[in-house]
């Protein structure tokens, strides 16, 4: 697809990745089936969002709520995560700094420790930033920001009135980063389902017909087109 150089430089965006179930029950698949190809399209995705000078970028793998899925399709979905999330891309190599938003600790020890891995050795890339987000829901998250702040002023190391909109942001999961421009969310459904609750206060909302592991590059670069015809006020006029 025809588009000016830069389009895409600078952009933070959200990726809920949706619809894996419903490709693969198309085709008379098993739901693991579209989970596996929605692991290759976030591979691809992921190649040509760092190509195109995206600064950012979070996929949304796993939520908390999730878990409320069959054990059988659960174990398959983390057994990919370890595959091709984990081991398979190779992120020093894009110079990716990768971050995992999330509850880690009930994962496998094994992930656990990848997860470690992979965000020690990739930090001082200077590429563009992968968030990914297992075990994650925007409510957890902001649970947990204000449990850190509440012990910091129960510890005296600050005050009620230090308290802020930024304070908070600084505890968040994605700490430092610059809040999406865009949620993208394909497969047609129009909701968050609790992706990225705080950061998501003025991001615009871009959701597209197409089943994630049917989503391709020029679906990205509607994506992109369609939110830079968007208007952003924040607020204003
Ligand atoms: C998204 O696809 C993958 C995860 C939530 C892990 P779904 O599995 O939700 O696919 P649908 O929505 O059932 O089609
Ligand atoms: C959101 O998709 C979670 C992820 C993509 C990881 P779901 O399929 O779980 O969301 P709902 O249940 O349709 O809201
Ligand atoms: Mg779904």
């Amino acid at each position: 697809m025809e588009h000016p150089q830069d389009f895409a430089k600078g952009l933070s965006i959200g990726i809920i990745m949706d619809g894996n179930g419903r490709w693969a029950k198309q085709r008379g698949l098993p739901r693991t089936a579209g989970h596996k190809k929605g692991a290759e399209v976030f591979q691809d995705i992921t190649r040509y969002c760092n190509q195109i000078g995206v600064e950012s970028v979070t996929f949304y793998a796993f939520s908390t709520e999730n878990w409320k899925r069959p054990l059988e399709e659960v174990g398959a979905i983390m057994r990919l995560f370890g595959e091709y999330l984990l081991k398979a891309y190779d992120y020093q190599k894009e110079n990716n700094r990768v971050v995992f938003l999330g509850d880690r600790s009930a994962l496998d020890p094994k992930h656990q420790e990848l997860m470690n891995d992979i965000e020690t050795r990739t930090r001082n890339n200077t590429g563009m930033t992968l968030n990914i987000a297992v075990n994650y829901g925007g409510r957890a998250e902001i649970v947990r920001a204000a449990k850190a702040l509440a012990r910091k002023v129960a510890q005296g190391d600050m005050t009620v009135e230090q308290i802020t909109e930024e304070a908070m942001s600084n505890e968040m999961y994605t700490r430092g980063q610059k809040d999406p421009d865009f949620i993208l969310r394909p497969s047609g459904e129009k909701r968050l389902s609790n992706f990225m609750l705080w950061q998501a206060a003025y991001s615009e909302l871009v959701e597209m017909d197409v089943l994630w592991p049917d989503f391709t590059r020029e679906d990205l670069d509607r994506a992109i087109q369609e939110f830079n015809r968007r208007s952003r006020r924040f607020g204003g006029v």
